[in-house]
């Protein structure tokens, strides 16, 4: 991955600081299915409420079955699909809207299972590998393609693969793989001790 500094009041994690949406995917870098498990593991441990796992991933490597992962590009939206036609998987988050151990309605679930998706990235960017996750697909489409039980509930697309090298970036994508990650300032999100306080 390309470094991009961060503005940061603190020193993180590797993987937090270096994690970004990049979009230039090397269609030629394939996911091995052990490093596809290694990332299924690091979702696996997420907590979630009740220790219900709701989380359910759909993992289409267009190397281990190129008509799922064609399925998968079919749900995206027009603009995401140009630069995902690179990404060598796709990742379809989906989670359980009812509790197992009762059958009501999980208000959790995306919460849990959108803590697995974050696991999920974190531990790609930590083994080198980029990942873009995405709101712009159609998860009705998904839904019929894939056969989704309709108790799951998608939640987004993730693109998984290796960045190319910085010299083969497509002028088309350079402005938005390289432009520099902004945050809001801390304190207009995050409060010690007061609503609006900062910290
Ligand atoms: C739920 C969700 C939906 C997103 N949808 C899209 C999308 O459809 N297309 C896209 O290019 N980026 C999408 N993004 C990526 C965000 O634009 C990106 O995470 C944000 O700008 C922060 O940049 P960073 O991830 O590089 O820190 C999405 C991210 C999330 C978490």
């Amino acid at each position: 991955m390309i470094k991009k500094p961060i503005e940061s009041s603190s020193p993180l994690l590797p993987a937090i600081a270096e994690r970004y949406s990049g979009v230039s995917f090397d269609a030629a870098r394939p996911v091995g299915v052990d490093t596809l498990r290694t990332l299924a593991e690091a979702a696996r441990w997420a907590p979630s409420c009740f220790g219900d796992e709701p989380w359910r991933f759909l993992i289409l490597s267009k190397q281990h079955d190129a008509s799922a992962w064609q399925k998968g590009w079919d749900c995206l939206m027009p603009g995401n699909q140009a630069w995902c036609e690179h990404a060598p998987v796709l990742v379809l988050i989906t989670t359980d809207t009812l509790f197992k151990h009762n059958d009501k309605p999980n208000g959790f679930g995306p919460y849990d299972s959108g803590a697995a998706a974050m696991s999920f990235a974190l531990q790609a960017t930590a083994l080198g590998l980029m990942t873009h996750q995405m709101g712009g697909f159609s998860g009705d489409k998904a839904r019929e393609l894939f056969g989704i039980p309709e108790r799951f509930k998608t939640l987004a697309m993730m693109a998984l693969g290796y960045q190319l090298p910085e010299d083969q970036i497509p002028e088309q994508f350079k402005a938005k793989e390289l432009a520099p990650r902004k945050r809001k300032p801390l304190g207009e999100q995050f409060f010690l001790g007061g609503w609006g306080a900062g910290i």
